[in-house]
């Protein structure tokens, strides 16, 4: 078999996968450890063909997978990897660019400088911001708090209770002290309540995590202006949503960060991973983060060497997937899926309203409803885990005002009005 037949058996195996997801348990139906004991425990001493690995994928480990792709994953945030990202990723694999200088990467350097610019004309950022791609959030927010202490020279994080768990890693992981702010009852973050003395950073989040709440950015840009402390705002899943002009509103006061990330692996249809971190002071992270030894130094000039603007040496081409989306879907195809996923949100969250015994938790700014039957936690936890059990659906939980709460989040492209009502009467049913 040569590269090209293994290549065209690897593309078919895509594309059927694609076509029969839906019909797979969406939540791996295997016990801890099970898949593990049906490998091989030591690596194979001879070659073996290429098709051997996809027979083993279809039998062995097809059955460990949960299906991020399936239309009715609906749990944490809800994520597509489009064909377009898809390919791109062999593309890009093919390449195998390491861009940690201009010159060993030049066209994935400007690329990636470019795409980030074209996202942030689409969110409505303002112009000029740098721009570039870490692997998830959590690098992006860690790098952010990086720039933000070695430009004020202090050590305490603010973020609001809401906060991604990743901020309180970062600060945990720098030896920053955290400070957490209460939230209002809508699950936003009381900015009257900042105390900003020594505060290194803000984190704000646009899309909480639970709830998609969104912090006041606008009232916490003027605390931290008048305390000269750093504004971060995590936008890691609501920021995609910014394509469509009518959920701008969620934005306002974000042109004042000083630095934001969105996750394109998460609502703009990119396969994982692809985190933009944009900041308005990109001379600061500069100073934070470069460090050139003499094997790295080049005579070139006018330059970027993006590997100065963040934690990691070696970069992999991450742009050129995020590149092909937005080539393929366009602004419009990326504001029809954003608008279709909120109003399949909708659809959902007015059922439950209109079924007695069941309530919705939380205010609904984007496509993740929260919500849950009268009664005991433990009742909403068994009906959880029940729907879970189906293999119809795969949706997840959090914890709202001391109670459990179910979650469920729309974000797949391949997602119909079908799977959502499905899921909602599988729910109903086991209510
Ligand atoms: C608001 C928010 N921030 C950060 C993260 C962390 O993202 P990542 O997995 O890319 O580190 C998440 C993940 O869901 C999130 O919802």
């Amino acid at each position: 078999m040569t590269f090209r037949d293994d290549g065209y058996r690897a593309v078919d195996w895509a594309a059927d996968y694609l076509e029969r997801v839906a019909e797979l348990p969406v939540l791996a139906q295997v016990e801890p450890g099970e898949i593990r004991a049906r490998l091989p425990q030591s690596p194979p001493e001879e070659p073996e063909p290429f098709g051997a690995v996809l027979r083993d994928l279809d039998e062995i480990l097809l059955p460990g997978v949960t299906h991020w792709q399936h239309p009715r994953f609906f749990a944490y945030f809800a994520t597509t990897a489009s064909e377009p990202g898809i390919l791109a990723e062999l593309l890009a694999a093919t390449l195998n660019s390491v861009g940690f200088l201009w010159r060993t990467a030049p066209a994935s350097t400007e690329l990636e400088l470019l795409v980030c610019d074209w996202v942030a004309q689409l969110l409505g950022l303002p112009a000029g911001w740098h721009g570039h791609i870490e692997d998830t959030a959590s690098t992006s927010t860690l790098a952010a708090l990086i720039a933000a202490r070695h430009t004020t020279g202090r050590n305490v994080v603010v973020c609001s209770e809401h906060a991604h768990s990743a901020a309180d890693k970062a600060a945990r992981m720098l030896g920053m002290e955290l400070r957490k702010i209460p939230a209002a009852d809508d699950f936003r973050m009381r900015a009257d309540l900042l105390e900003l003395d020594a505060a290194a950073a803000v984190v704000a989040t646009v899309g909480t995590t639970s709830t998609t709440s969104v912090d006041p950015v606008a009232a916490i840009a003027d605390r931290c202006e008048a305390a000269g402390t750093w504004l971060h705002v995590d936008a890691a899943y609501a920021g995609s949503a910014m394509v469509c002009p009518e959920l701008r509103w969620a934005f306002e006061g974000v042109d004042r960060a000083d630095s934001l990330v969105v996750n394109a692996h998460k609502w703009m249809y990119t396969p994982m991973d692809c985190s933009l971190l944009w900041t308005s002071r990109p001379d600061e992270f500069r100073n934070a983060f470069s460090l050139v030894p003499e094997f790295l130094r080049t005579t070139d000039e006018d330059v970027l060497n993006l590997s100065e603007y963040g934690p990691a040496l070696g970069r992999r081409f991450r742009s050129l997937k995020l590149w092909a989306v937005l080539r393929c879907y366009g602004a419009e195809g990326l504001r029809s899926r954003i608008r279709e996923a909120i109003r399949l949100a909708e659809l959902f969250e007015s059922w439950v309203r209109a079924e007695p015994g069941w309530e919705v938790c939380a205010p609904r700014p984007f496509s993740t409803v929260c919500f849950r039957r009268h009664g005991s936690d433990e009742e909403n936890a068994a009906i959880l885990e029940r729907a879970n059990a189906s293999g119809e659906i795969f949706i997840s939980h959090t914890k709202l005002n001391g109670r459990c709460v179910l979650r469920l989040a729309i974000g797949s492209d391949r997602t119909t009005e079908a799977d959502v009502r499905l899921a909602w009467e599988l729910l109903r049913d086991l209510g």
